[in-house]
């Protein structure tokens, strides 16, 4: 059962998909108190588990930690971080009963789930005007379908976008992107994208082709496409600040960018220098903004990411004049702990600060509203301006779009990535961690930079990743700027990770098919084992393994040096090992095993009385044949 309770004034935020009528908030059924900022309290049992947030950070279990709602473009998902990328603000706690809580409000919100007291989950909501709903229902299972009836049906990339894909921060003109695919096909590791980072554009332009480096683009598209390739190129949200580039010149004249307090534009630092930033909050802007991906798709792409959308601010005029006098006070002088760190923290804080977001405005409803209170629905805001656009042109499901910030709502136009990991041995688990989260909130075509973004990634590493990537719906490796290659090809012994990409290839119909069921039937593609087995005390404090559609449970290898790992199996299951066209398969019973896993293999176990079908690799999914199929 869902029940909607209304405080205040709500900003539309565009989440829910469904209406439904307010309740009486004479039954609101949480301690609450209400100042500046509304707090409510609820008492966790002690083997309660707080499920959601969707693409957050630690366990799948978010009992311990504290946590916040606020779209951070921070590029280090450590353990104590409390905020990443999205704002996904749908928990469920789950024990001998099983609520769930969606509060629809786009500024921050503070989840302490037992970090100041154990037993008592307390959240901070910074504002006064939202929604909050509470959904009821016999499993956590049935929670999550209620809720994602009510936020609607995810968003579906084309059937390629299931194949695997290749990106780097660094394939800057025709040749590097020739390299990477010649590299895949002479290596016969099978391949379906090559990603366009900010370095194909004129100074980081949006909406524009850096002509020296891709002197004929769509030619170019259309060459690649004809070897059964798709380029994805990168939009950033930020506009550059140039006079005579259009989309700026539009954008300006139009009043299309958000103000500052005295109606003058904002200016912030991002890739291309100073930009200003549409405000994607209006209906006009994003009509605007969405019809400018013309410009690619009128070339022949059929897939974008949309970046840097929380917005980040690297700085601002502002901030660094700031500093700056600051440092200027303190020449001279001979700095102690207290003035050096103060110094110290001030340049580091330039980016992303809260007195820039503090001074930006949007206009929403005629109105001036401060950014900082619609902060969680800008990246939303963009993708919807593209998805809107695609959708209007090209009709659903065929253009790819996913986006790096994201709040509710926004899992109906796109999906989205996790931003940007380290290639540490801990984001692998970390990536599992997120995936049954993102489900709950509807984002379903959704994973990691496979191999790790930050830092240098080593073969085992990204072997043991992609093998996790297998079988998640984005399956990209991705890599910054500055880090050893990483592309299949550039390890030694190739073959390994062919291995490996021909599995996902082979497994193609069967995820394709698990996603759109997923999808029909408001479900998870991904689960925690505790959904299936909720008596099991083992399955509930899984961490390390998940369930995947009706049949399968995927338990990757995620320890350096490990030649397997110890698996928990909550009933009999078939514990099937695939490398290439190779399937090995062994009976094992319910409970712990020590299961070996080669660097080239990867493990599955099936539930008995379940198949699940295999068709032949391919070296792009157009050349899959789905009717060629054998079972498991
Ligand atoms: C951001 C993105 C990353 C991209 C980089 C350069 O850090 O998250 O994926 O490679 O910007 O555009």
């Amino acid at each position: 059962m869902i029940r909607k309770f209304t405080f205040g004034n709500p900003i539309q935020t565009g989440a829910v998909a469904k209406s439904i009528g307010a309740a009486d908030s004479a039954d609101f059924p949480f301690e609450h108190s209400l100042s500046d900022s509304f707090s409510l309290e609820l008492t966790m049992d002690k083997t309660d588990i707080v499920y959601g947030l969707g693409e957050a950070n630690r366990g799948i279990n978010k009992r311990g930690w504290i946590y916040e709602s606020w779209c951070s473009d921070d590029p280090f998902h450590t353990e104590t971080k409390r905020a990443l990328y999205a704002a996904h603000n749908f928990i469920i706690l789950s024990g001998k009963s099983n609520l769930g809580i969606f509060i629809d409000f786009p500024s921050k919100i503070i989840w302490d789930m037992g970090y100041t007291e154990t037993g008592k989950i307390k959240i901070v909501i910074e504002g006064r005007d939202f929604d909050l709903y509470t959904i009821s229902a016999a499993s956590p299972r049935e929670v999550v379908r209620e809720f994602r009836g009510l936020i609607g049906k995810s968003y579906t990339p084309p059937f390629w976008a299931f194949g695997f894909q290749q990106s780097r921060w660094s394939y800057h003109n025709e040749e590097a992107v020739d390299r990477i695919i010649d590299g895949y096909d002479k290596a016969k590791i099978p391949l379906d994208c090559v990603y366009l980072d900010i370095d194909y554009m004129q100074s980081y332009k949006d909406f524009t082709v850096d002509g020296d480096k891709f002197p004929n683009f769509a030619e170019f598209v259309a060459e690649k496409k004809a070897r059964g390739i798709r380029l994805i190129p990168i939009i950033d949200a930020g506009v550059k600040v140039d006079d005579g580039y259009e989309v700026f010149e539009e954008g300006k004249q139009n009043g299309y960018f958000c103000k500052r307090a005295d109606g003058s534009d904002f200016e912030g630092g991002v890739w291309p220098g100073i930009c200003r930033f549409p405000d994607f909050m209006r209906q006009d802007v994003r009509d605007w903004f969405g019809s400018k991906y013309k410009f690619l798709t009128d070339m022949g792409i059929e897939g974008f990411w949309n970046d840097m959308n929380e917005p980040a601010l690297f700085y601002s005029a502002e901030g660094i004049s700031r500093a700056l006098d600051q440092a200027a006070q303190l020449q001279g002088q001979n700095l102690d702990l207290g003035k050096f760190f103060k110094l110290k923290d001030t340049f580091a804080g330039l980016s992303n600060s809260a007195e820039d977001y503090a001074s930006i405005y949007h206009i929403i409803d005629g109105e001036p509203v401060n950014h900082q209170r619609v902060h969680n629905i800008y990246g939303s805001n963009m993708t919807r301006a593209a998805g809107e656009y695609f959708e209007k042109e090209f009709g659903k499901g065929k253009i790819l779009m996913f986006s790096r910030a994201s709040y509710i709502g926004a899992h109906r136009w796109g999906g989205i990535w996790f931003g940007d990991n380290h290639s540490w041995w801990s984001h692998i688990l970390l990536c599992l961690k997120m995936l049954p989260g993102a489900n709950m909130c509807g984002f379903l075509y959704c994973g990691a930079d496979l191999g790790g973004f930050n830092e240098n990634a080593t073969r085992d590493l990204a072997l043991r990743f992609l093998a996790l990537g297998v079988f998640t719906p984005l399956m990209r490796n991705h890599s910054a700027l500055g880090t050893r290659d990483q592309e299949c090809f550039a390890f030694e012994e190739p073959e390994d990770f062919r291995d490996i990409i021909q599995v996902r290839y082979r497994l193609i119909p069967y995820l394709y098919n698990t996603f759109q069921t997923a999808n029909e039937n408001d479900d998870m593609i991904f689960r925690p084992l505790s959904f299936d087995y909720p008596g099991d005390k083992i399955a509930r404090e899984c961490e390390t393994q998940l369930m995947l559609g009706e049949e399968c449970m995927i338990a990757p290898v995620y320890e350096q040096n490990a030649s397997g790992r110890t698996v928990y199996l909550p009933e009999d299951m078939a514990f099937v090992k695939l490398s290439g066209e190779r399937v090995t398969k062994q009976k094992l019973a319910k409970g712990v095993h020590y299961v070996d896993v080669e660097l080239n293999e990867v493990p599955l176990f099936i539930k008995e009385g379940k198949k699940i079908p295999l068709c032949k690799p391919a070296m792009r999914t157009s050349l899959l044949d789905t009717e060629d199929i054998e079972y498991i």
